[in-house]
């Protein structure tokens, strides 16, 4: 696999330090010759690789490619695309067309909840929640759909959206150090700033195809807006969303970024499986991030709207309202802030 010897380059030290080619033939147990079939197929595939007497050097190549997701995610089902007109489509159409229902996956394989990801460069029809568009211009986003086998009953996939959204914050966090915050269900907000307005820096659209009694498969579609300049956001959206790069100046590899969330999303997600200990351990995690407890919001469902005061997020995953006229729960919905007094 020449996702394992680029594994190897790509860590040989600062600076990418020279690997000599028995060393890589030791590592991964086959001849030198096959090494450099490998190199080979890594150069055809756009990395710089110089080879000389003395072994390889990593020089550099792209930032996002199957190899550079493979090589962090050994083991799970890649579909890279540099153009895709929605992740999310593609995930559905593989997941049914090429693996069926995919087959649960081994105990023993590496991220065990997670069947496949699918990832491009660029979206030319990228979907938001509530049939919005999602900006997905090339280059700069991460755009990722991960295929799961939760193995859950349809009425607990409010749980999955919220280990979605608290996976996709961890991830920024360790790969970034930005203090992601979360907006019920799970929009992923950047750190408030001194006038309180929160923007959003990504977000999550889940799509489930399930019989009566169980999930068979969740696309957790996640959209980060990773290196995307404050000037390339589009007019009228630069009040209401950022980036990575808008909130620390520094640019994230998007490649470790989106198998930094896999990693998360696939113990997150695996909690669900695990009983109420392990799923009270994911709702402490979520309920820290959730910027929406204790907010004065409305919340917004198939025609009808509701205000009062977000008082948490019960154990089922749902928002719990409290209003003039008692407690209300939902499943889903959209937020908004509103102001004291507002009715
Ligand atoms: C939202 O409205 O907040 C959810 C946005 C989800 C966008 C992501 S980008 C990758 C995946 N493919 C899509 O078409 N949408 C999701």
């Amino acid at each position: 696999m020449p996702e394992r010897v680029l594994k190897l380059l790509r860590d040989s030290g600062p600076g990418q330090k020279e690997v000599p080619g028995p060393a890589l033939s030791a590592a991964l147990g086959i001849t030198r010759s096959a090494v450099w079939k490998k190199i080979r197929r890594l150069q055809a595939g756009g990395y710089r690789i110089l080879a000389s007497k003395s072994g390889y050097r990593l020089m550099d190549g792209p930032e996002l490619s199957a190899f550079e997701l493979q090589s962090r995610l050994p083991g799970v089902k890649i579909v890279f695309r540099e153009n895709a007109s929605s992740t999310n489509d593609l995930a559905l159409e593989t997941a049914f067309r090429e693996m069926t229902v995919p087959p649960p996956a081994a105990p023993e394989a590496p991220l065990p909840c997670l069947s496949a990801l699918v990832l491009a460069d660029c979206q030319t029809a990228g979907r938001g929640r509530l049939g919005r568009r999602w900006h997905s211009p090339p280059g700069v986003n991460v755009y990722m759909s991960a295929v799961l086998r939760p193995e859950i009953p349809p009425r607990r996939t409010p749980l999955l959206a919220l280990a979605a959204g608290l996976a996709s914050a961890l991830a920024i966090k360790g790969q970034t150090g930005l203090e992601v915050r979360l907006k019920w269900p799970n929009d992923l907000i950047a750190p408030a700033k001194a006038d309180g307005r929160c923007k959003k820096i990504g977000g999550i659209l889940l799509e489930f195809r399930s019989d009566p009694d169980r999930v068979l498969l969740a696309v957790a579609g996640i959209g980060i807006n990773a290196n995307l300049k404050k000037t390339d956001l589009p007019k009228g959206m630069g009040t209401a969303a950022t980036s990575i790069l808008a909130e620390t100046g520094r640019r994230v590899n998007r490649a470790a970024l989106a198998a930094a969330v896999c990693k998360e999303l696939d113990y997150w997600t695996g909690l669900l499986r695990k009983g109420t200990k392990a799923e009270a351990h994911l709702l402490k995690g979520y309920r820290s991030l959730c910027v929406t407890i204790g907010k004065r919001i409305r919340v917004q469902t198939e025609g009808e709207s509701f205000t009062g005061t977000a008082s948490g997020i019960d154990d089922d995953g749902r928002l719990v309202l409290t209003t003039g006229a008692g407690r209300l729960r939902f499943s889903t919905g959209e937020v908004q802030s509103v102001r004291s007094g507002d009715a």
